[in-house]
């Protein structure tokens, strides 16, 4: 029997190298090798989005890029969160017996009140027990994400251990899958990790001249164009090297350490390598733009695929907590 996972991305608009290769790679290339659920989490998104016009949009364009970029929905069970209400009705059993004191070490929630968010909601409090909930319904082997998730997952377990304690044994423990070498790309600033929130991103399905401007605008040290330069510390030859060939990355390393390549012209190359790389994805995504009723047929199908699994869970979570009338 083949091994499941499960994971969500938030419908926060244009995607980003970072969630490409931390997350939707992956995704897409174990949908042959496992039986994978994949989701778009616009429950969690609803945390900082308040605009159902754009909620509704970024929904249907995270849709549209997973399938441009190779998610077969025959293979994977690709779906809304908010499709299958039984998600907010786990989060919400799972609130009931998850610890105050778990929740306020979560790291999304500390951050928020490091800063002084303003918009400090019992939403953001509560975001890893929906996480849980969204995990646990589906029983997967592994949940593949960045090493940002990598807590959520451990509370997940947490909680898991909490209900089955309580309620006896259901939920099996998930495991994250993060593989090392993108479980953090670094952004355009080459500095911190790249995140919408710290502006440093490359979004690989923005127009020609935005991805142009992202690109050319990385941030780099002075060195001269004719002195050699570090490869191993530059972003720009980091994240050439997840898209060349073997001998192009030997190529840009030699030109770039004997000196001879400045940063611009390593940069054009960089953006040929991604228009390259994402030519026939950003093609398909433009023409699914244009049929939506496809893309919200392909959403309808995963979650009644989605629901039978759910309608199965919570048959069960209800069972073991008393909140069936047949037992
Ligand atoms: P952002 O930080 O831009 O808001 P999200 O939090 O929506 O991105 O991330 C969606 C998915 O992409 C998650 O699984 C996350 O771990 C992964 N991810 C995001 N940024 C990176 C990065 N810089 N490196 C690796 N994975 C990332
Ligand atoms: N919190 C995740 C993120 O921001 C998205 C997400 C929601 C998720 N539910 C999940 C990821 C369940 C994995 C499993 O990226």
């Amino acid at each position: 029997m083949k091994k499941r996972i499960l994971s969500g991305v938030q419908p926060s608009g244009n995607p980003h190298l970072g969630n490409y290769l931390g997350a939707m790679k992956n995704h897409i290339a174990m949908q042959n090798e496992y039986e994978c659920f994949i989701f778009i989490a616009d429950l969690h998104a609803l945390t900082t989005v308040r605009d159902a016009k754009k909620l509704h949009e970024f929904s249907l364009e995270l849709a549209m890029d997973y399938l441009a970029l190779g998610l077969d929905p025959k293979k994977t069970v690709f779906f809304r969160q908010s499709d299958v209400a039984d998600h907010s009705e786990l989060a919400w059993i799972l609130n009931c017996i998850t610890p105050m004191g778990l929740l306020e070490r979560a790291h999304a929630y500390k951050d928020a009140t490091a800063k002084g968010t303003k918009d400090q909601t019992a939403g953001l409090f509560t975001y890893p027990v929906l996480m849980a909930a969204d995990i646990l319904m589906y029983q997967p082997d592994l949940v593949p994400v960045g090493k940002d998730q990598k807590q959520h997952i451990e509370i997940a377990r947490d909680i898991a251990i909490k209900f089955n304690e309580t309620f006896g044994q259901t939920f099996k423990l998930p495991e994250p899958y993060i593989p090392e070498e993108v479980a953090s790309i670094i952004g355009t600033d080459g500095e911190h990790k790249m995140s919408k929130s710290y502006g440093n991103v490359i979004e690989f399905f923005a127009d020609e001249a935005i991805l142009k401007k992202q690109v050319m605008g990385m941030k780099t040290d002075s060195t001269p164009m004719e002195e050699p330069k570090d490869p191993e510390s530059s972003a720009i030859y980091n994240l050439y090297c997840f898209f060349a060939t073997d001998k192009e990355q030997q190529e840009f390393h030699h030109k770039f350490k004997k000196g001879g390549m400045g940063y611009g012209d390593a940069k054009k190359i960089l953006l040929e390598k991604l228009l390259d790389y994402f030519g026939e994805a950003r093609k398909k995504r433009f023409e699914l733009q244009k049929d939506l009723s496809y893309v919200r047929q392909v959403l309808k199908k995963g979650a009644e695929r989605a629901q039978e699994e759910a309608t199965k869970m919570m048959a069960k979570v209800r069972a073991k907590t008393g909140l069936s009338l047949k037992n």
